[in-house]
């Protein structure tokens, strides 16, 4: 028996837990045995690795977060845990090794791997969906749904009370958060990281619309703007001249029911990074591509920059 752990790092995102669940199957019918690392590196280095079971992953299908927990580890930077978590890992003659986490959790893995041939494949795993690479990241859809019900919420109340409602999304230094709810929510104004803006250049638009019998705006902006969210809020009501409210959204968006979207991307995502392991791809993350799921290796997801797509930037001019 070939044995494989799975850990989680970096920001939880809902679609771990069913990825967790279909790991643990998945390996069973592969004749390996799974472990789970908890606490992210930190369980790694803490020696916290256990194996797991189908009792382990039973209900879990439907919970956002991860039952593994996960960690941002600054210990598993330096080469002292490394190697302690090499030794961990050894004892259990685990050599195989599935990380869900983000770019930053996989130069870790890269590392470690060229120091001690613990085999990895990565899968990307974060809301901000903001890796190079790959066009999907395991819980971008559970978070959008929940934006999408968020901004509807709020819709209802702009509309009945005539208030400028801004409303800012996660996503870091990435407006993709942002960008597709306002393309798909609907929003008067979507502001990004990604491109530059300038508010004066909406204040005649915006007061016309006012004239004209517009009773309420929604503002969408990415928390990577360089403006704090309360100064677009006072300039909706010194300069368009309509009351307004603020709403971050803040970790709501990590949270809740994964999508089914996301149970069935934690699934694939499972059983390729399995396969990639016991074909003798030994340092692979899988990405999701226009042309589907292809195997990348580290050094073209971690040392590329992330650019949003050019297409959706355009329909940012339409918003
Ligand atoms: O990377 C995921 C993310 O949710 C970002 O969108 C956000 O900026 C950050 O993590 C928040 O981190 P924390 O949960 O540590 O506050």
């Amino acid at each position: 028996m070939k044995n494989i752990a799975i850990l989680c790092s970096g920001g939880d995102v809902s679609g771990m837990n069913p990825a967790l669940k279909h790991f643990v199957e998945y390996s069973l019918q592969k004749g390996l045995t799974p472990y789970f690392v908890y606490d992210g590196y930190e369980g790694l280095i803490d020696n916290n690795i256990r194996e797991a079971t189908y009792k382990d992953v039973s209900g879990i299908i439907n919970r956002g977060g991860t039952k593994i927990r996960s960690a941002r580890s600054k210990r598993f930077i330096d080469k002292k845990y490394r190697d302690i978590a090499k030794k961990n890992l050894d004892m259990l003659n685990i050599d195989m090794l599935v990380v869900l986490g983000g770019d930053g959790s996989f130069k870790g893995l890269d590392i470690f791997y060229k120091e001690n041939g613990i085999k990895f494949c990565g899968i990307p795993a974060t809301i901000d969906n903001d890796i190079s690479g790959t066009e999907y990241c395991l819980g971008v859809d559970s978070a959008l749904n929940i934006i999408k019900t968020s901004i509807d919420s709020i819709r209802d109340t702009a509309a009945s009370f005539s208030r400028a409602f801004v409303i800012e999304t996660m996503g870091r230094d990435c407006g993709y958060l942002a960008l597709i709810s306002a393309l798909t929510c609907g929003a008067e104004l979507c502001l990004i990281p990604e491109k530059e803006y300038d508010l004066k250049s909406y204040e005649d638009k915006f007061k016309k619309e006012i004239q004209n019998g517009r009773r309420y705006f929604l503002a969408i902006v990415s928390e990577g703007i360089k403006q704090d969210s309360k100064e677009i809020a006072e300039w909706f009501s010194q300069k368009i001249g309509m009351e307004s409210k603020v709403t971050v959204l803040g970790h709501v968006q990590r949270g809740g029911n994964p999508t089914v979207y996301d149970r069935l991307m934690a699934y694939k995502f499972i059983n390729h990074a399995i396969t990639a392991l016991l074909q003798g791809k030994d340092e692979s993350v899988i990405c999701y591509t226009k042309d589907g799921f292809k195997y990348k290796s580290i050094d073209e997801v971690v040392n590329t920059t992330f650019k949003l797509d050019p297409e959706l930037l355009e329909f940012l001019e339409n918003v």
